[in-house]
C-alpha cells in the first residue's frame, strides 16, 4: 500500500505534491518521491526513507518548477527500500514517470524481454517496466506520438494490482492514469485537477471528488478529466462530495486506523497471495534457498512473538498435516535460551511484521550460527530480518499503523499456508491437483472474508449485550486453538482486561476452575464437515461450560445446526476447509475486543497503553 498523488493546474505541483505526500505518509513511510514536468522535460526527486529525507534533498538541488507533477510514498513490495528503488521510475530516455501502487504481477517476463532488447534498468521493482513500455510504444509503431494510446496498450499487458500515473515530457498538460483492484480518486478543483489513492491527498483543496471503477482510465487536465475502459471506450466515474475532515481521511471514514486495517484484511490477504501461484506451481519470492534444499530439510522451527506466534502456530498445523515433516514452535524470546537441535537440514521460519523484533532477530542470528536455513516471512521489505535471512516471503498488508495486529497476522497466516504449499510441493508430498485445490480454496478466502466483515453488526449486538465485561476466556481445539489465542491477546491488549485463550480439551485439566454465572466464554467451533470427532468434542465442551452458568459467544460455520441449542450468541462464518478457517474465525474476534475496549472506556484502540508497534529490545 502506497500513497499517491498527481496534479495538473496554476500552482507548483512540487509543493503541492509534497504536502499531499505528509498527509499520505500512513500509507507508507520507506521512501518517497516526486517528478515534475517542467514544461519540456521531467525533474524526478527522490530519497529512501521518511519524506523529511525527500524535503532535505529538495532544499539542496532546489524545487522543480512545473504545474503538473505526480508524488509517491512508499511501502515497498518489490525491491528492497532504496533511492533507486524510490518511485517515480523514468524510462530509459526520461521521457516518461511512472508511480504506482499494487503489484504488477508478470513484471518478470516483461522485463526479460525488455533487457533481451537493450533496455538498462535502474531499480529492482515491478514498476519501473511500465514506463520503458510506455516509452516504447510512443517513440515508435502504431502508436507514435500518441499518449494516450501508448499508455492503454501498456496497461493492457499489466497483470495484477495497481493504481498507476503516467506522465510525458511532450505533454505537460495531463496525467493518465489507470486501476485495477486498487482504489485511485479524482479531486475536481477549480482549474486543477488531482489524482490521489484516497482523498487525503487533495481534501485540502477540493471537496469534490469522483471515485474510479475497477479497471478504469482517467486522462486529467487541469480543466476536465476524460474516463475510459481499457480499451479506450468511455467509462463513468462516481462523483461524490467529501465529507471528512483530513484525519478522518486518514482513517478512510474509520475511527480508528485499526479499523480500517481490518476492513483491509481482504485486500491484505489478496495481495499476499498475488503472484505465488504461477504455471500450475507454488512460487516464493526473494528466495536463495534452493528446491533441493527445500526438499532436503526434515524438521521446521517457527520463532515469533505475540500475534506473529499465533501465525506460526497455524503454520505448524499446516505444514505438518502437508508436508509430514516435524515443526517445533518456540516464542522467539525463548528460542536461543534452550539450546534447540538445528542443523542444515532445519529450516528456521521466521515471522515477523516489523522486521525488527529483537528477539526475533536475535533467533534468526542463534539458528544462523547453527546452520539452520531461515525464511523469514515479513510485511516490511527491508527490514533487519529479511536481511539476515536466505530468503523472505513478504506479506503486502501495507502499513499496520494500530500497534494491534489484524490485517498483518492474516496476512502472516495466508504467507505460511504459501510456505508449506511450497514444501509439499518441493518434498512431493502433495500430488499437484491436490496442491491446486489447496491453493484454489486460499484463493477463494479474501471474498469469504468480505462477508465476515458484512456481519459486522451481529458482533456489535454481543458487545452491547455484553457490556463491560471483567473477564473472559476463550477456546478452540485444532486450528481454533491459536484463534482462541488471538482473540484473547486481542482483548487483553485493547481493553486491558484478562483475558485466556485454551485448548477446549484442556479446559478440564484446571481452567474449568475458572467458569462461573454469567463468565463470558468465546467458542470457536471447528467444521462439521471436517474431523467428525473434532467438531462434536468442542460441542460436548461448550455443554460442560454452559452447565456451569457460562455464557457463550459460539462461532461457527454457516449450516452448522448442531452448536444452536447451546450458544447464547451465535456469530456465523462461511464454510471453508478446516485449515482455513483461522482466517476467517479470528475475524469477529477483532470486533469485539475493539468494541469491548470501547465499552470499558479504552476509545484509543490505536495505541493501547505500554506497548510499541516495533519491539526493538530483548
Ligand atoms: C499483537 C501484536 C504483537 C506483535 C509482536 C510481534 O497485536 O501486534 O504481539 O505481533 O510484537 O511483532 P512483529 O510481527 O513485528 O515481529
Amino acid at each position: 500500500m502506497c500513497g499517491i498523488v498527481g496534479y495538473v493546474g496554476s500552482r507548483q505541483a512540487a509543493g503541492l505534491a509534497i504536502e499531499a505526500l505528509r498527509r499520505m505518509e500512513y500509507r507508507g513511510y520507506d521512501s518517497a518521491g516526486i517528478a515534475v514536468n517542467t514544461g519540456d522535460s521531467l525533474t524526478m526527486v527522490k530519497r529512501a526513507g521518511k519524506l523529511a529525507n525527500l524535503e532535505e534533498r529538495i532544499a539542496q538541488v532546489g524545487a522543480p518548477e512545473g504545474k503538473a507533477g505526480i508524488g509517491h510514498t512508499r511501502w515497498a513490495t518489490h525491491g528492497r527500500p532504496t533511492d533507486e528503488n524510490a518511485h517515480p521510475h523514468l524510462s530509459f530516455d526520461e521521457s516518461v514517470a511512472v508511480v504506482h501502487n499494487g503489484i504488477i504481477e508478470n513484471f518478470a517476463p516483461l522485463r526479460q524481454q525488455m533487457e533481451r532488447e537493450g533496455v538498462e534498468f535502474a531499480s529492482d521493482t515491478d514498476t519501473e517496466v511500465a514506463a520503458h513500455l510506455l516509452a516504447r510504444y510512443y517513440n515508435e509503431g502504431e502508436t507514435a506520438g500518441d499518449f494516450r494510446e501508448s499508455a492503454l496498450r501498456v496497461l493492457n499487458r499489466l497483470e495484477g494490482a495497481f493504481t498507476i500515473l503516467f506522465m510525458h515530457a511532450n505533454h505537460p498538460d495531463q496525467i493518465i492514469a489507470a486501476r485495477r483492484s486498487t482504489p485511485l480518486i479524482i479531486g475536481v478543483g477549480e482549474g486543477e485537477m488531482f489524482l490521489g489513492s484516497d482523498v487525503a491527498a487533495f481534501i485540502e483543496f477540493t471537496k469534490d471528488a469522483v471515485e474510479l471503477g475497477q479497471d478504469n482510465v482517467v486522462v486529467i487536465t487541469a480543466d476536465d478529466y476524460e474516463v475510459l475502459n481499457f480499451d479506450g471506450t468511455p467509462s463513468q466515474g462516481r462523483p461524490f462530495t467529501i465529507d471528512w475532515d483530513l484525519e478522518a481521511a486518514e482513517k478512510g471514514g474509520f475511527d480508528s486506523f485499526m479499523m480500517k486495517e481490518i476492513y483491509e484484511q481482504p485486500a491484505a490477504v489478496r495481495d499476499t497471495l498475488a503472484g505465488h501461484w504461477s504455471e500450475g506451481r507454488v512460487v516464493l519470492d526473494e528466495n536463495n534457498i534452493s528446491e533441493e534444499e527445500l526438499k532436503s530439510f526434515n524438521q521446521v522451527f517457527v520463532v515469533a512473538c505475540g500475534s506473529a506466534y499465533h501465525s506460526g502456530l497455524l503454520a505448524k498445523y499446516a505444514i505438518e498435516h502437508w508436508v509430514r515433516i516435524p515443526v517445533q514452535i518456540e516464542v522467539a524470546s525463548e528460542f536461543r535460551y534452550r539450546d534447540p537441535v538445528l542443523d542444515e537440514r532445519t529450516l528456521v521460519l521466521a515471522i515477523s511484521q516489523s522486521g525488527e523484533t529483537a528477539d526475533t532477530l536475535e533467533a534468526v542470528r542463534h539458528a544462523k550460527t547453527q546452520g539452520a536455513k531461515v525464511l523469514a516471512v515479513c510485511n516490511t521489505n527491508g527490514s533487519q530480518i529479511p536481511r539476515e535471512s536466505d530468503a523472505v516471503l513478504y506479506t503486502h498488508a501495507g502499513p499496520e499503523i494500530g500497534v494491534a495486529s489484524t490485517k498483518a497476522f492474516l496476512a502472516q497466516v495466508a504467507a505460511n499456508y504459501i510456505v508449506g504449499l511450497a514444501l509439499a510441493q518441493a518434498k512431493g508430498t502433495k500430488y499437484p491437483d491436490e496442491i491446486k485445490e489447496i491453493w484454489d480454496t486460499l484463493d477463494l478466502i479474501p471474498g469469504k472474508i468480505e462477508q465476515v466483515l458484512a456481519a459486522r453488526d451481529t458482533v456489535t449486538e454481543i458487545s452491547d449485550e455484553l457490556g463491560a465485561v471483567a473477564t473472559m476466556l476463550f477456546l478452540g481445539r485444532g486450528v481454533g486453538f491459536p484463534v482462541a489465542l488471538e482473540g484473547a491477546l486481542k482483548l487483553k491488549e485493547l481493553a486491558y482486561i484478562h483475558a485466556e485463550g485454551f485448548p477446549a480439551g484442556e479446559l478440564k485439566h484446571g481452567p474449568i476452575a475458572l467458569i462461573e454465572d454469567d463468565l463470558p466464554v468465546v467458542v470457536v467451533v471447528p467444521s462439521p464437515r471436517g474431523l467428525k470427532v473434532l467438531h462434536s468434542k468442542i460441542v460436548s465442551n461448550i455443554q460442560e461450560i454452559r452447565a456451569r452458568g457460562a455464557k457463550t459467544i459460539v462461532i461457527a460455520e454457516e449450516g452448522d445446526e448442531a452448536v444452536e441449542p447451546y450458544a447464547n450468541w451465535l456469530i456465523r462464518i462461511p464454510q471453508t476447509s478446516t485449515i482455513m478457517q483461522p482466517l476467517l474465525a479470528t475475524i469477529p474476534l477483532q470486533f469485539l475486543a475493539a468494541d469491548i475496549a470501547v465499552n470499558v472506556g479504552n476509545e484509543d484502540i490505536d495505541k493501547p497503553r505500554n506497548l510499541a508497534k516495533s519491539v526493538t529490545v530483548e
